[in-house]
């Protein structure tokens, strides 16, 4: 396993390619001429997915120069948010929530049957490249508390044994279904709809 920043192999440059800078150039145009730094976020977006997941220092400096940011404004940005990666990360990187609504519906579960499947810590890579562990603050999705992301997806009211069966289909090459584990719609009620229940009810009045 790997988990230190001194062997990171920074590339010498990097420039978008022909999809994705109509892509930033696409966002810049959404904001008022002098204001194109407002697309910073985005367009970093941007940057990191091209990049294989992680945010080279030579990207950030394009992204500043392409908005006309000097470059440690660029760098704060990409340092403030955990969305940033400024390592390389695994194929798939798993960011476990901690935070209070998660743990107390159980985030510790997730993070012990993380740690235990994927044989690594917070902050580290399996020897392999495949899984990247990182603790996260809110990521929003408190009302399916304890959740985590992998990817773009979002799984949610986890326990150790959904844990494991995610993490176990990705590493088999599968695609688990996102959403809630326990076969709730969304963030409906935990036991069932309360309200609402007859629809259709008034319909076209
Ligand atoms: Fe985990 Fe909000 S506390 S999603």
């Amino acid at each position: 396993m790997t988990g230190s920043h001194q062997d990171i192999n920074q590339p010498e440059t990097f420039e978008f390619d022909a999809g994705n800078l109509e892509l930033a150039d696409s966002f810049i145009a959404k904001y008022p001429e002098g204001w194109q730094a407002s697309a910073v976020m985005p367009i970093l977006d941007l940057a990191q997915r091209q990049s294989g997941g992680w945010l080279p220092k030579a990207a950030m400096d394009t992204v500043a120069g392409m908005l006309d940011m000097p470059p440690i404004r660029v760098y704060e940005v990409a340092t403030f948010y955990t969305m940033y990666n400024l390592k390389p990360v695994g194929k798939h990187h798993v960011q476990v929530c901690t935070n209070l609504p998660c743990w107390l519906q159980g985030s510790d579960a997730v993070t012990g049957a993380c740690r235990k499947f994927l044989g690594i810590d917070f902050g580290m890579t399996t020897e392999d490249g495949m899984f990247t562990l990182s603790e996260v603050e809110c990521l929003g999705a408190c009302v399916n508390a304890p959740m985590m992301q992998i990817g773009d997806d979002y799984y949610e009211d986890l326990d150790s044994g959904s844990t494991e069966e995610i993490l176990e289909a990705l590493k088999a090459g599968e695609t688990p279904k996102p959403g809630s584990q326990t076969g709730r719609h969304t963030c409906e009620p935990a036991g069932g709809l309360t309200v609402l229940q007859e629809t259709g009810k008034g319909a076209g009045k």
